[in-house]
């Protein structure tokens, strides 16, 4: 089909470039997802990282709706990002009102929410929207670098890894050392969600290690961020599913269970294809990034 051709030898190479576009609620079907899962009469305090949290939108979304519907647990959120001003402005939790900011060239982050949506997650603060005190205080930010391992290991062990959206950018080398880093920051049988990624590397890293595709409302949750149009023409859009593939189910879901830990179950996992192919020849395009 000429899409994935233009997309697989082409597209994919192009626009390798870094920023810190996030918004609230950018997923919603995907929390609500991994709300459903933690929610497993369990007693223990969760805890949920976001990494390359970029301004904190990510983490605090999560967070309020894990409180609204699991809060008897406690809850904590913990969100790194190597960009210090990324950081700052998510420890200060205040956002403008509207589609723009206007001291980046980024959305505002508040773009798109409901009334309802809007007055769960801020207090009115002037020309600011602030993230409701509780919420706030269930959350803790560093800065720092990924990609570096004693940097990782630091972070510790969480209920659910949030690596969405930056792994993309990377060559696909680095995106695979940089996931691979990244997984055993997840407990055992806990949940692993990373979309915003190539999606051969995706397979190729998560199919052969066992970890179980969450495939409750999958496709849902794959089509869910709207900033994600305009396949094949734009990298990081999305593919259409092909359920045909042997390997479906872990390229287009993006909730992954780890291995081990009592709740983990063996039994869906899906057949993956370890010899997809991930070009190494790159395009002199894939030099931009
Ligand atoms: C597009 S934002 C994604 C924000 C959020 N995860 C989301 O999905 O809406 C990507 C963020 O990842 C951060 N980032 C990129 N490379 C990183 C790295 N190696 N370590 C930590 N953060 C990184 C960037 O600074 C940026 O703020």
């Amino acid at each position: 089909m000429f899409g994935r051709f233009m997309h697989q030898h082409h597209v994919r190479y192009q626009d390798r470039h870094q920023s810190h576009v996030t918004r609230f609620l950018r997923n919603l079907p995907q929390l609500n997802v991994i709300c459903v899962l933690l929610n497993d009469g369990a007693t223990e305090a969760l805890s949920i990282a976001s990494v390359g949290c970029s301004t904190g939108a990510e983490l605090y979304s999560a967070i309020w709706l894990l409180q609204a519907r699991i809060n008897a647990r406690g809850i904590r959120g913990m969100g790194i990002d190597i960009s210090t001003w990324a950081i700052a402005a998510a420890c200060e939790a205040r956002y403008p009102h509207g589609t723009a900011r206007s001291d980046t060239d980024m959305p505002a982050e508040v773009s798109g929410l409901t009334d309802a949506q809007q007055s769960g997650l801020f207090d009115e603060d002037g020309e600011y929207l602030r993230v409701h005190e509780r919420i706030r205080d269930a959350c803790t930010w560093t800065v720092g670098d990924v990609r570096d391992p004693a940097t990782v290991e630091a972070l510790g062990q969480h209920d659910v890894v949030m690596a969405n959206n930056f792994l993309g950018p990377m060559s696909d080398n680095e995106a695979i050392a940089c996931l691979q880093g990244l997984m055993p920051m997840v407990k055992p049988g806990r949940y692993l969600v990373v979309e915003g990624i190539d999606l051969d590397v995706k397979s190729r890293v998560l199919g052969p290690a066992g970890w179980r595709p969450v495939t409750e409302d999958l496709e849902q949750v794959y089509f869910a961020d709207y900033w994600k149009r305009g396949w094949p023409w734009i990298r990081w859009a999305h593919e259409p599913i092909d359920r045909r593939r042997m390997d479906w189910r872990v390229r287009y879901s993006t909730i992954f269970q780890a291995p081990g830990g009592t709740a983990a179950s063996v039994e869906n996992v899906a057949t993956t294809v370890a010899s997809i192919p991930l070009s190494s020849a790159r395009s002199p395009a894939a030099a931009k990034q």
